[in-house]
């Protein structure tokens, strides 16, 4: 179909105000929304909003994002918000002024952050949504935003509790590091691994986990859990704190691998063994988790890749192109343990 008579171009048109648009005859009223067209161009200003930069996660992501526009020769004004949600608002409306021509954004929580994709939307800037969602009752994809391109966090959880339950037998006592307050992938690692350990996870698309028994495993659990930001400082203080309250602990779940060093560091602290006191599970698979399964202090780690420069970009030429986007691209996520670390270190950030 011609690009101009495409038929989010058309529902474009409704969304920008004329509410009523005629067609053949036939009148739509403007309930529909597309997010603002993209010109198709031989080069671009993009901006790109980080989150923070206090993790190797997030230099890779950077770095991923960088890389791409530097090799199409596309100009990238990048933000960092340093963790602060008023910032990251501020960094989305600056770019707007800048008057780029798409904003991948890397929100760092659902709610606060949804409004900026409407700022957006309404300044007629189409926004990419990259690692981490916003809350879809505000802002939807496909009408609001292009898309969110990033990992299934449900299965991340319930692939960590999996491999947990299995590895324990079905019995531990479990400390849980949470990721930061209101994002998706800490709410949607929680409720995966739940929901596996509960019997209830009911399976995502790819490398979905072998089912647990309906009853769940009774012998699994969640003692104590409190967010450690993604940090691992953060995450080391709050589980000394936890591990104080909880001696009985057997097992670590965090949501990244930077909180599961933190606690490993705070485990050796008081003279235990990670890997034989505590038995540890994460979430990324960065080259500092991959030595630490390597040297027997943690467990597994399931992926959650940050290199999205490639797919974010062929992304954005294929929206110009007028092509149909789907609301979700999901990125395929491997698994390291002891069986594969030592030959995936070489390849982790
Ligand atoms: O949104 C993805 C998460 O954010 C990664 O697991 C974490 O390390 C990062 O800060």
């Amino acid at each position: 179909m011609d690009r101009n008579l495409s038929r989010r171009h058309i529902l474009r048109l409704t969304a920008a105000g004329t509410g009523v648009i005629a067609l053949g005859g036939l009148r739509i009223r403007g309930v529909y929304a597309a997010p603002p067209p993209l010109e198709k161009k031989d080069t671009y200003k993009v901006g790109f909003s980080q989150v923070e930069m206090n993790n190797p996660w997030r230099i890779a992501q950077t770095e991923s994002m960088q890389a791409e526009a530097e090799r199409l020769g596309y100009e990238m004004v990048y933000t960092d918000a340093a963790g602060d949600e008023a910032k990251q608002i501020q960094d989305v409306n600056d770019m707007i002024s800048q008057q780029v021509d798409l904003i991948f954004l890397a929100p760092r929580s659902e709610k606060p952050l949804a409004q900026a994709v409407l700022d957006a939307k309404a300044a007629g800037i189409p926004v990419i949504l990259l690692d981490r969602n916003v809350d879809n009752e505000i802002a939807k994809p496909g009408e609001d935003f292009v898309t969110f391109i990033g990992s299934d966090f449900i299965q991340e959880g319930a692939r960590a509790a999996e491999w947990l339950a299995r590895t324990m037998g079905g019995e531990a006592t479990i400390i849980e590091l949470e990721g930061t307050t209101g994002s998706s992938p800490a709410m949607d690692r929680q409720k995966g691994f739940r929901d596996y350990l509960a019997g209830t996870f009911t399976g995502h698309p790819s490398g979905t986990p072998v089912a647990a028994p309906t009853a769940g495993f009774p012998g699994m659990t969640v003692v104590a859990s409190q967010t450690g930001d993604f940090a691992r400082d953060e995450g080391r203080k709050v589980f000394e704190t936890l591990y104080q309250a909880n001696p009985e602990a057997t097992a670590v779940y965090a949501h990244n691998d930077e909180m599961a060093i933190g606690a490993i560091l705070a485990l050796e602290a008081q003279g235990k063994v990670p890997g034989t006191d505590v038995i540890i599970v994460s979430i990324d698979g960065s080259k500092d988790a991959l030595q630490a399964i390597i040297d027997g202090k943690l467990g597994a780690t399931v992926e959650c890749n940050p290199r999205f420069g490639p797919k974010a970009f062929e992304t954005l030429a294929a929206y110009a192109n007028g092509d149909d986007i789907p609301e979700k691209i999901i990125n395929p996520d491997k698994f390291f343990d002891s069986s594969n670390a030592e030959a995936e270190v070489g390849n982790a950030y």
